[in-house]
């Protein structure tokens, strides 16, 4: 079963009250989205709260977000709320709240970056937290290790997530949290439904873009074992490789945050893959599939376009990606369709 999101509680807790619909008194929700989920949000924040009106509003929604007539309950601003009866506010929400995990990005190696490298890594923490927001509230993503200098860098107002001074185990330890899940390329065993219970997922605060970094996750795992906290290495992998998962910060929280959802890991694994990764995981899928053909007299390993339908179920892969991989590794491409001698150059 899937975890109850912010929404789905404050949806709850509204229909419990009698509320079917909700109006606006603000003009804080008219790019949302997401009404609804954005009005959970505020509420959360104390920016407003739900409330009865005298009479009903022009426009409402209805709980599922569709446009219905007026409601005379609606979402109202601080400022406006001492003049109405309150249904839900923020301590109210509060209260209704399950406990959801923490989502720890582990800063131990910051000094290892470059300054271009930090700046990523600070951005992706920023995306990170809007993908944890549109499930959850955003305080459940915790940064550990969190300098002056990542204070200072990162571009969004601190306390919206957590973010913690010292190591990591020490976090743990003050939220009661003995076990957790480290998530870590090189582990032998891979993320599975079992493991997604846990308290709290541990995401290396690495950014690549030069291989001085290989190898690091796993002493974050080292060190929280050292400190007493028992570390589940689990990897993250594409039909049982980890070739061809994004390594991105946000986007493996993204891949998490879906599998919450019952999103099988390959789906979800397929939803945030770039081109990019897909043309490596190509590089390695190609090889297995070629054959021999005679070009002009000559002997040449060959693959046939046809592998393109199956591969696009389940990489982000292009034709023009297939073409460009395959001619990178000196592979002719045989178009089992094409009506003249069917190579394609
Ligand atoms: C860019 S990766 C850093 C990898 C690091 N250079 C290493 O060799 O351990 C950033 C973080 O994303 C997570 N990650 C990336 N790919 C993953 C995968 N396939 N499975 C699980 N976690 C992954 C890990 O938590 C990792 O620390």
């Amino acid at each position: 079963m899937s975890m109850k999101t912010l929404r789905d509680v404050f949806v709850e807790t509204l229909r419990e009250r009698g509320v079917e619909s909700l109006g606006t008194l603000s003009k804080r929700f008219r790019k949302s989205k997401d009404r609804i989920r954005d009005m959970a949000l505020a509420v959360f924040y104390d920016l407003g709260a739900i409330a009865e009106l005298p009479e009903p509003t022009n426009v409402a929604w209805d709980l599922g977000g569709r446009v219905t007539e007026g409601s005379k309950y609606a979402y109202v601003p601080s400022c406006m709320v001492p003049r109405f009866r309150i249904i839900l506010d923020s301590d109210g929400l509060r209260a209704r709240l399950p406990k959801w995990p923490y989502f720890i990005v582990d800063l131990m190696h910051w000094d290892k970056h470059t300054q271009t490298e930090k700046g990523k890594l600070c951005l992706q923490i920023v995306q990170a937290y809007s993908l944890v927001k549109s499930r959850f509230t955003g305080k459940e993503l915790a940064v550990t290790w969190a300098n002056a200098e990542f204070r200072d860098m990162i571009y969004m107002p601190l306390d919206r997530i957590t973010a913690y001074p010292g190591p990591t185990s020490e976090f743990l330890r003050e939220k009661g949290i003995d076990e957790v899940v480290l998530l870590d390329p090189w582990a032998e065993e891979t993320l599975s439904e079992s493991d997604l219970n846990l308290g709290a997922f541990i995401i290396g605060g690495i950014v690549d873009t030069s291989g001085s970094k290989r190898k690091t996750t796993p002493r974050i795992g080292e060190v929280l074992e050292e400190a007493g906290i028992t570390v589940r290495r689990r990897k993250i992998t594409l039909r049982g490789d980890v070739m061809g998962v994004p390594d991105r910060i946000n986007r493996i929280i993204g891949i998490l945050l879906r599998m919450m959802e019952g999103v099988p890991m390959d789906e979800a694994v397929y939803e945030f893959q770039e081109p990019r990764h897909a043309k490596w995981r190509l590089r390695r899928e190609l090889p297995k599939r070629a054959f021999y053909v005679n070009v002009n007299g000559e002997r040449r390993k060959a693959v046939s376009l046809s592998l393109l339908k199956e591969y696009e179920g389940w990489l982000k892969i292009r034709k023009k990606d297939f073409l460009k991989v395959a001619r990178e590794m000196g592979l002719v491409v045989i178009d089992p369709e094409g009506d003249t001698g069917n190579i394609l150059k």
